[in-house]
Order: C-alpha cells, then structure tokens, then sequence
C-alpha cells in the first residue's frame, strides 16, 4: 500500500484526479469502480473540468457503482448512482450504459447483489477502484466485522454511518438502515485502489488503516494487502499516523 501525504484537500483530490486520467489515457476502455461521499465530490468535479479541457476522454469506459442504499429510487438525490450521474458522468462522454449500477430497489436485494458480482466478474473486475474511509474504518458499506471474504451482499449498517449520512436526509430516521455494498473480497480484485481521505474526523480510521493490524474491527485495513492500493490524504487526516506524530 502507497501513502501520499499532501496538505489539502485540494490537492488530494488534484492527486487521485491525475493518477484516473494517466489510467484513461494508458488504457482508454479500463472499467473503474466509483464511489459516492463528500470526499469522491472533488475529485469528479477535476475529472469533469479535464474532460472540458479536452484533455481526457471517458467514452470508452466502463463504471461499477461500489455500494448503494435499499429503498431509495435511482431519481433520488440520495441514491448513489444518482450522485456519480449528477456529479460526473453526466458532464462527460461516458456512454449511456457505461455505468452498472446497483438496484437498492430491486423486489430481491440478494439475488441484484449477484447479479451486480456476476456482471463483475464477466468483466474480469476493475482495472480501478475508487474508495473513501468511514470514521469507522468502513470500506463501501463493509462495516466492522464484515468477513475478509466477502462479496457484493446485503449489509447492515452501523449507527456511527447513520449518524454520519444524516445530514444528506431531512432526519436520521430516514437514512436507510440496509445497503448493498461490493465485498471486501470484491474490493480487493481490483486491479488498483485508490482511497482518498481528508479532514481530522478521518485520522484515526486513518492510522488503523495505515499503521494498525489487519483487523476485521478497521475494515479499511485489508488494504495493506493490497500490493496496486494507493491511499491519498490531506495533512489533518494523516495527523495521527506513526509517521508524523
Ligand atoms: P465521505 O464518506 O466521503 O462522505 O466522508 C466516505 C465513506 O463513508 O466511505
């Protein structure tokens, strides 16, 4: 696992901008795996101006959501796959079907997570997968706990990202306490991970991830496993790390 340490989130999301366009340009069809969060929100808004700019091309590749909440419709702008649309497929060349969604209103939520890893898997995985960290050291929605060997499945989540997802509803009672996320299992198939991390409330998830044990109580710690993950933090989120403490 690489770390890149850099002063702000500016510049984490400049970072992870150009290592997904170097990606684009070397191997204009690699499927990327796209994640959803304030912390993804930089990061598509520089992949977009890049596209503007005429620098970088997205038509030929293919997209992987990596989790999305039960119950919601695809037109809310709650669900996941309405976010990575709004916020940056949308304003780019990628193709009207490029992207495989998750379908958290599917009439059978286990049978959609198999059919999303079977479409996966016949894609032979992604060449990249983006991911931010929760305060709990969640990957997706792999909450602690959740098995090393786990694929794309239903999923419960913790109050901690309850808590921390209620500010994009009216009132905590209606986040959805059921999600369905890529395993961690599925994460570690990519190709190469690119985690992003910024702001203080991230450092402790942070420096479990980093500097602690492989732990299934930090989920994020099965990166250090990973031999193509890159992690990239801001300096608030590193402030905690044996490296600069
Ligand atoms: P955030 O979420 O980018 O909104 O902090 C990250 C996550 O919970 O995985």
């Amino acid at each position: 696992m690489d770390v890149v340490v850099v002063e702000s989130a500016e510049e984490v999301a400049r970072e992870a901008a150009s290592r997904v366009t170097d990606l684009v340009r070397r191997h204009p069809t690699a499927s990327i795996g796209l994640a959803t969060g304030g912390t993804q929100l930089g990061l598509y808004r520089l992949l977009t101006d890049v596209y503007r700019r005429g620098q970088v091309s997205f038509a030929d590749n293919q997209f992987f959501m990596l989790d999305e909440y039960a119950g919601i419709l695809p037109t809310s702008t709650n669900s996941f796959q309405h976010v990575v649309r709004s916020e940056f497929l949308n304003h780019v060349d990628a193709a009207p079907r490029s992207l495989h969604v998750l379908d958290g209103t599917a009439h059978d939520l286990h049978a959609e997570a198999q059919r999303f890893e079977q479409i996966l898997r016949d894609a032979g995985g992604v060449d990249m997968q983006l991911l931010g960290i929760g305060t709990n050291g969640h990957v997706g929605f792999n909450e602690p706990g959740s098995p090393p060997n786990s694929r794309t499945r239903l999923v419960r989540l913790h109050d901690d990202t309850i808590a921390s997802n209620a500010p994009y509803f009216s009132s905590p009672a209606e986040v959805p306490r059921v999600a369905i996320s890529q395993g961690l299992e599925t994460i570690m198939k990519a190709r190469s991970i690119l985690l992003m991390a910024i702001g203080a409330r991230k450092a402790k998830a942070v420096a479990e991830m980093i500097d602690g044990e492989i732990t299934l109580e930090c989920p994020a710690s099965i990166l250090q496993g990973h031999s193509g993950a890159t992690v990239i933090v801001d300096s608030a989120a590193a402030s905690l790390l044996a490296s600069r403490v």
